[in-house]
Formats: C-alpha cells, sequence, structure tokens
C-alpha cells in the first residue's frame, strides 16, 4: 500500500479592484498594445487599501474548504506561499490557521517567489507520505502590488495580487501512475541567478520592504529553458509522458513564455491553462488561481493527469505531477 496526497478541493479568492492595462498609461510610458504582446496581460486586480494577503489567503482556503466538504478543524497543517507576507512574521499561516478556528497541528510559510506553490505542494506531499499530517491546506497568495517600482515600465505593468488553495488528503495507492494524488515532484534552485530578479529591501539590509527589480529577458531565457525541464523530469519520475497529461497547468507570467515551454513539452496549447491576460503574475499565487478558474469553468473531470510547472526568483523553479 501506498499513500498519496490525493486533491480534494480547489478555491480562490481575487480582490475586487480590476486594473486594465490602458490605466498605466497614465503614469509610465507603455501601452496596452505592447503590455498584451510582449505578456498577454490584459488585466489584474490590486488589493485594497488595508487588504493583506492573509485577507486573499482567508478567503482561498474557505473556499477551497467548502468545494473539499471539509472544515477547518479537520485540517492538521495550513502551508502558504507567499513572498509578501503581512509582516516579517510570524507566518501568514498561522493568521490563516487562527482565522479559520484551527488550534492543532502546525502551519508555516514558504517562500520560493513564483515557484512557492509548487514548493509548498512538495512539502505537503512529503509530509503526508511521512505520516505527519493526514490533511494539508496549500495556499499561495500575495499582493505584490505592494512591492512595484511604479515609475519601472519594464516591471509595474506585470504583477498582480490574489490568492488560490487547494486541501490534499491523504489516500491509499498502489504506487504506481494510475493512482489518483501527487505523482511526482521536481524542485530545483541555483542561488548564482539571485541578481536577475529581486526585492532590494527588507529586515537585515535596510529595514524596509523594497521594491521588485528584474532583468526579464535574462528572466525570460532561464524559464523557457528550465520549465519544460522540469515537467519533463517530474513526467519521467511518475512513469509518464506529455502524452498522458490532460492539463498543463502553468505558472502565469508571460504567455509566450507558457506558449514556449507547451511547445517543448509537446503538449498542444488545448491542454494548457491560460489565465494570465486576466490576472498578471500573481507569483506564488498564480498556479492555484489558474487550477480554481479551470475548476470553475469545468475544464476538469476524474482522473485527469495535471502538471504544474513554475519559475521564479532565487532562481527557484519545479513541478508537479498530479492525477485527480
Ligand atoms: O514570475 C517570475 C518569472 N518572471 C518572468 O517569467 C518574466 C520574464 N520576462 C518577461 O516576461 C519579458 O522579458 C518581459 C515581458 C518582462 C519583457 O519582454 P521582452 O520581450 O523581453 O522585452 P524587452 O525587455 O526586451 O524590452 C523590449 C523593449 C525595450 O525597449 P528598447 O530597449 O528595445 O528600446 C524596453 O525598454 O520594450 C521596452 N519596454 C516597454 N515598452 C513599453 C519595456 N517595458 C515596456 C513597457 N511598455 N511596459
Amino acid at each position: 500500500m501506498t499513500v498519496r496526497a490525493a486533491l480534494r478541493g480547489i478555491g480562490h479568492y481575487l480582490p475586487e479592484r480590476i486594473v486594465e492595462n490602458s490605466e498605466f498609461e497614465a503614469w509610465v510610458d507603455t501601452s496596452d498594445e505592447w503590455i498584451r504582446a510582449r505578456s498577454g496581460i490584459e488585466r489584474r486586480h490590486f488589493a485594497a487599501d488595508g487588504e493583506l494577503t492573509s485577507d486573499l489567503a482567508i478567503k482561498a482556503a474557505e473556499a477551497a474548504l467548502s468545494d473539499a466538504g471539509m472544515t477547518g478543524d479537520q485540517i492538521d497543517a495550513v502551508i502558504v506561499a507567499t513572498s509578501t507576507p503581512d509582516t516579517t512574521f510570524p507566518a501568514v499561516a498561522t493568521i490563516v490557521q487562527s482565522a479559520l478556528g484551527i488550534t492543532k497541528g502546525f502551519a508555516f510559510d514558504v517562500q520560493a517567489v513564483c515557484a512557492g506553490f509548487v514548493f509548498a505542494m512538495a512539502n505537503a506531499d512529503a509530509l503526508i507520505l511521512s505520516g505527519q499530517a493526514k490533511r494539508v491546506l496549500v495556499i499561495g497568495a500575495e499582493t505584490f502590488s505592494r512591492i512595484m517600482n511604479w515609475q519601472d515600465r519594464t516591471t509595474c505593468v506585470l504583477f498582480g495580487d490574489g490568492a488560490g488553495a487547494v486541501v490534499l488528503e491523504a489516500q491509499e495507492g498502489t504506487g504506481g501512475p494510475e493512482d489518483a494524488g501527487i505523482l511526482a515532484t521536481d524542485l530545483n534552485s541555483d542561488g548564482r541567478y539571485r541578481d536577475l530578479l529581486y526585492v532590494d529591501g527588507g529586515v537585515s539590509s535596510t529595514q524596509s520592504a523594497g521594491v521588485l527589480v528584474m532583468q526579464g529577458k535574462e528572466v525570460f531565457r532561464h524559464a523557457v529553458e528550465k520549465l519544460a525541464q522540469t515537467a519533463d523530469t517530474a513526467l519521467e519520475k511518475a512513469g509518464l509522458t506529455a502524452d498522458d497529461v490532460a492539463w498543463v497547468v502553468p505558472h502565469q507570467a508571460n504567455s509566450r513564455i507558457i506558449t514556449k515551454t507547451a511547445q517543448k513539452m509537446g503538449v498542444p496549447m488545448e491542454r494548457v491553462v491560460l489565465t494570465v491576460q486576466n490576472h498578471g503574475n500573481t507569483s506564488a499565487a498564480s498556479i492555484p488561481l489558474a487550477l480554481s478558474v479551470a475548476n470553475e469553468g469545468g475544464k476538469f473531470a476524474p482522473g485527469d493527469l495535471l502538471v504544474m510547472e513554475a519559475i521564479g526568483g532565487g532562481l527557484a523553479w519545479g513541478a508537479v505531477v498530479l492525477r485527480l
């Protein structure tokens, strides 16, 4: 008998305020046409003043629990992937935990920037497989609008706010690739590339939050090279190939990266979930947001094989292979 981390519920939350590309034309030298052509982004959501990452995370978590037909007291562990926590500490996960009325188990944050949700899923899988938790709430939640340099047209038009969440539960499997649940994960990072995408402030250095700095072209080049690689590796670990994939659920940073990665994997775009046009890049929230929107749109069927892949600051990148 093998234990698998099976997907029980999916949910998301997007802040009310929608910002169209054209709004940026008022304060930086850009255009709706450029943003659409170079990134695929048309609009994004921004959190309201006083609306915190934990607020978004809690709403997404409630939606995922409701989809799973569960209540907070059934959850043993809460993991939040975020690079934009409410405060330096405690972990956003503990704020979510208490808002959901959970007083047992444990809660912690994972910081792997845009790859955060994939890293959090791999952590949740390991906790379930080792018997330390039976039901884990995994959340990706971000308020990247708080770390934008509004004078930098090369970055401020790309990011958005939001949160997505899933509930994973231990379930018996055969150990084969036909099982439901997480079948394989692949995690990577290479700190030599940390200057390609970073925030220029922090507790220990400047005692302030800082703003995002990115060498977009270089990150683009690494993304195209590394994403298909990690997805293929994860599929190979699961004993599967791209032909078995029903849906790729990629990190939503740039539609050109998503298309090139799908081409390299040999998966047609009809089998790729694309939400970047409506959400922008929401970092660790982007994959669970895409999952939830696709789920609500009725795209998924039981038994479907999903591949999630992401890359972000660090650089950190990875993939999760999961059967519904
Ligand atoms: O989520 C973490 C991972 N992040 C990513 O995956 C992001 C990866 N990178 C990208 O998505 C793309 O590199 C960008 C969308 C950021 C940029 O697209 P690009 O095709 O690489 O454009 P570029 O940086 O080469 O810029 C082309 C031109 C430049 O002008 P010159 O030097 O050719 O005269 C830029 O100054 O476009 C200019 N430009 C803009 N023009 C209008 C840059 N930003 C803008 C803008 N509006 N917002």
